[in-house]
């Protein structure tokens, strides 16, 4: 259970905060135009697989949120310069229908660029992308395929259909708002348990339909929840509920909440899994930690119930003030922003590293929790 006692701790988030700026900033002067994942050894160059292709959106979502938030009106220049020509090269990906993580590459890039224009040519590229990730529907069990195949569909879709919903809205398009819709409410059968912990993987009959099991490739075991999957589900049916207010799915963001909060070690950052055993070596995953903080403030801005909502401020206060002592890549020998993240531990990929998507998702809570006043205790 998180420990919830509470100090001043603005003055850490802003630190974080520059020091987070100062890190894009030297990546962007000594590797200019390269687009980390996961670092080796404290390093973002290395030649070491990807598994798959969903984080360019990360880089310069960052870029995109400096240029919001900086108060110095050249130094947001310089940002916004930086966010569109990181930007600009992503958007052939719009027919990129390989993969189902369209909306980490858009959402995080071409939608903070319209939200800040209202250009309709930018507006097209999301809708665009959002086309092409529909075409991933599977009609007969009602979901978005994953990467892996059209049997599979992943947790982490709930972070893709804010693109749908997005698109459906702009075009009045019934299609698209069922598909988003369809596929949320599969995920919540299916990948939600009823502790409010979740399975990574759902495998069906693509033919049929038929749900057949959960299974994993990123958690510890089909039956395990999966650190960073907990995560993704709170932020994604938070924001799904944001988009179309449909109360099932505020109610599975708030269950999954309370499943972190609950097993949980009291600093807010849990290990790998949740269900790994804890014999004191099994890394932690900050990612699953700052992809949480973001989901909770979000959250707790969406829900009805205005105590729970304050609670969720809280804990994802508590969750940023624990990475930002414990966890900061703070020594100029790592590249990264936040330390001990885990990409993939069975491929023993991006173990004890920066994660770029844990990078991106602790400056997102960080820039809520230091603009927002009313998610402060
Ligand atoms: N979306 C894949 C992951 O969370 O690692």
């Amino acid at each position: 259970m998180i420990d919830l006692t509470s100090s001043k701790d603005q003055h850490l988030f802003v630190d974080a905060y520059l020091l987070a700026q100062q890190r894009v900033r030297s990546l962007v002067e000594n590797d200019p135009d390269f687009y980390p994942m996961y670092t080796h050894e404290g390093k973002w160059r290395h030649d070491l697989p990807p598994w798959t292709y969903w984080c360019d959106g990360f880089l310069p979502g960052m870029m995109w949120i400096f240029a919001a938030s900086d108060p110095d009106e050249s130094s947001a220049q310089w940002w916004r310069e930086q966010a569109i020509r990181y930007t600009r090269p992503l958007e052939p990906r719009k027919h990129d229908g390989d993969v189902h993580d369209l909306g980490f590459i858009f959402m995080t890039t071409f939608y903070r660029w319209f939200e800040i224009t209202d250009d309709s040519e930018i507006n097209d590229v999301l809708v665009q992308a959002a086309r092409t990730l529909a075409s991933r529907y599977q009609p007969g069990g009602r979901y978005l395929a994953s990467f892996i195949s059209n049997e599979s569909m992943f947790i982490d879709v709930m972070m893709n259909v804010g693109l749908l919903f997005h698109a459906a809205l702009e075009v009045s398009s019934t299609e698209l708002m069922d598909i988003a819709m369809q596929t949320c409410l599969s995920v919540r059968r299916k990948l939600v348990r009823g502790d409010g912990s979740v399975a990574q993987e759902g495998i069906f009959d693509p033919a049929t339909g038929e749900f057949l099991r959960q299974s994993t490739h990123q958690g510890y075991r089909a039956d395990s929840c999966w650190s960073r999957g907990l995560s993704w589900a709170i932020y994604g049916f938070s924001n799904a509920f944001e988009y179309c207010g449909d109360a099932r799915l505020v109610l599975t963001a708030e269950a999954c909440a309370d499943f972190y909060i609950h097993h949980c070690p009291s600093n807010g950052v849990p290990l790998w899994d949740f269900d790994v055993p804890s014999n004191g070596d099994a890394p932690v995953d900050t990612s699953a930690a700052a992809i949480a903080a973001s989901g909770l403030f979000k959250l707790a801005r969406v829900i009805p119930d205005i105590t729970k909502g304050h609670l969720y401020g809280q804990v994802a206060r508590k969750i940023l003030r624990t990475l930002c002592e414990d966890h900061l890549a703070a020594d100029t020998h790592h590249e990264g922003i936040l330390r001990n993240g885990v990409y993939h531990m069975h491929q023993k990929l991006g173990i004890n590293e920066s994660v770029i998507w844990g990078d991106y998702y602790f400056v997102e809570a960080l820039d809520e929790a230091l603009r927002n006043e009313e998610v402060l205790p």
